[in-house]
């Protein structure tokens, strides 16, 4: 609790990477669809708080959760307790893969948002409070200026490649992309967009961990240098 406000922190992008309520949280919650899945089969998600506000949420007669829905179906709750032994290391291949792949695009002459890179304005901060051993997350973003150019990009690089999809969703075992502004950020204006740090070309990428990182990492490069080769890069 900070100056009487009830801090609730997303760690849907960090499970294992950050821990918000030793940091000082009040309320932590997750999209378990995303990383602590692991699979793209599962909706579900958490709550974690202390009791009295878990237990106010599921009141009979007021509660929220209560009167949204809950219960996790039991089959669902045994699939997802034999994953989460093997969430830290999934997290771990997710984030060194980041690291890897946002070093070599950076060589590459790509524009690359990842807070593992010491040009990160919060590499220091995340760092401070990381566990460590996780590395700097599993998301990182390639700021290709045009929507035009993005969406060519993660053309070759799912359809020509195979290095991954064009999905908005993350936390998956296998590489997913997607421009942020024509997508999951599409409600906010240009404006708030850049305010946001939300140029229209930026690529959102959540790493995954099939193949080997060689063989990714050439499907990358393969497909970013179809590009290069195209008329649209050279203009
Ligand atoms: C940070 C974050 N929190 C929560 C959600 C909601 O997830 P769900 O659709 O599983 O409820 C998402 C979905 O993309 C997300 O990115």
């Amino acid at each position: 609790m900070i100056r009487g406000v009830k801090v609730v922190v997303d760690n849907t992008f960090a499970p294992m990477v950050l821990s918000p309520a030793r940091l000082g949280a009040d309320v932590v919650v997750h999209s378990i669809s995303k990383f602590i899945s692991g699979g793209a089969d599962i909706i579900a998600g958490a709550v974690c708080g202390p009791a009295n506000l878990v237990n106010s949420m599921m009141d009979l007669q007021h509660g929220a959760l209560m009167l949204l829905g809950p219960t996790m179906n039991a089959k669902v709750a045994f699939e997802l307790s034999e994953r989460i032994p093997h969430l830290a290391l999934r997290m771990k291949e997710h984030c060194h893969r980041a690291m890897v792949y946002a070093t070599k695009m950076k060589k590459l002459g790509l524009k690359v948002i990842y807070p593992g890179l010491e040009d990160h304005p919060q590499h220091e901060l995340l760092k401070s409070m990381a566990n460590k051993e996780y590395g700097f997350g599993g998301l990182l973003c390639i700021d290709m200026e045009t929507e035009e150019k993005a969406n060519r990009l993660m053309n070759h690089l799912q359809n020509c490649t195979q290095f991954g999809f064009m999905a908005v969703s993350l936390g998956y075992y296998e590489t997913l992309m997607s421009c942020s502004g024509s997508s999951t950020s599409s409600e906010l204006n240009d404006e708030e967009q850049a305010l946001a740090g939300i140029s229209p070309g930026l690529v959102r990428m959540s790493v995954g961990f099939v193949g080997t990182l060689a063989q990714k990492w050439s499907q990358f490069e393969k497909a970013f240098s179809r590009l290069q080769d195209s008329e649209l890069y050279k203009n």
